[in-house]
């Protein structure tokens, strides 16, 4: 009897996950036989869940909020991306039965803004609001695309500062506190805080963002999040929420598994239409 290859996504709260419905397309899509499902998983209970996943036959796992540095934690192996952002969001078995984590956040973002959005970084002046994990997973893969310079602000200035030393080999990278934005302009404004969550947003001086600039909101939902709307009010040339980085994020976990690049433009345009019937 030949088994499903069995997935999951880990995660507290994970009801309305996207996940499952995301790699059940790609799968449809390049005729891979899976499964692939959401399991509410707190940071009590990850390490027995995720030994017991494996221990069962699982082949792979997404782990999301709050679980991504316990699962850097677990990964016996790491990617380079990940080693760097000190947090895993994707845990692959391997061929010869050890487990591999990779963080592919980073990535699944800079592929939205680059391929989707023509959202070029060379070049370019790039400011990331917030210092947390989600800032610190993106940063890497931003440096990669050559900006003429990153500053990360956030609301505990001391935090910005540290992390932006600490990615001080990868190029010109700054910290600093919201209160010091106030004589700078950027070309690409990233809002990896977590105020989105609960409909606020940094305080944030008129005039940071330049003429043409483009605004980008690592969070989504079915409404456009306060930043997105901060964004159009500044005259953003694009303002745009984290859809299509939830989706190409997947589509690199994907690859990773199933060693098969799923197409994504189809699957953000499904999951885009969806939400605004809701
Ligand atoms: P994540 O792993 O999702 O990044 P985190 O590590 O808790 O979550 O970090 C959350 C980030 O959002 C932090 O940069 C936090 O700022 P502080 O370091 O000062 O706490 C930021 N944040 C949360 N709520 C915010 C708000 N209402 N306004 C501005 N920044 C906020």
């Amino acid at each position: 009897m030949t088994t499903m290859d069995r997935y999951a996504v880990f995660g507290s709260p994970i009801k309305h996950s996207k996940s499952p419905i995301i790699h059940r397309l790609f799968a449809e899509q390049t005729g891979q036989i899976l499964s692939y499902a959401a399991q509410e998983v707190s940071a009590e209970a990850f390490p027995g869940a995720v030994s017991g996943f494996f221990t069962a036959g699982g082949k792979g796992l997404n782990c999301t909020v709050p679980l991504k540095e316990l699962a850097y934690r677990f990964a016996p192996q790491k990617t380079a991306r990940a080693e760097f952002s000190k947090a895993v969001n994707t845990l692959a078995l391997q061929a010869d039965g050890s487990i591999l984590g990779d963080n592919t956040d980073g990535c699944g973002l800079v592929t939205d803004l680059v391929h989707n959005h023509e959202v070029s970084l060379a070049g370019k002046r790039v400011l990331i609001l917030g210092a947390g994990g989600a800032s610190r997973g993106i940063i890497g893969p931003i440096m990669e695309q050559a900006p003429s310079q990153l500053m990360i602000a956030n609301r505990t200035a001391d935090k910005a500062v540290r992390l932006a030393e600490e990615f001080t080999p990868l190029g010109s990278i700054s910290g600093c506190g919201f209160e010091a934005l106030g004589q700078h302009q950027f070309d690409l404004i990233l809002n990896a805080t977590a105020a989105s969550l609960s409909g606020q947003l940094p305080p944030l001086p008129d005039h940071l963002l330049a003429d043409q600039g483009s605004c980008y909101d690592l969070a989504y939902g079915n409404e456009p999040t306060a930043f997105v709307r901060w964004g159009f009010a500044q005259g953003a040339r694009l303002s745009l929420d984290g859809l299509g980085m939830l989706v190409e994020q997947a589509a690199e976990a994907f690859f990773l598994w199933r060693g098969i690049r799923p197409q994504t433009r189809l699957v953000i345009d499904l999951l885009d239409r969806e939400r605004q019937t809701q």
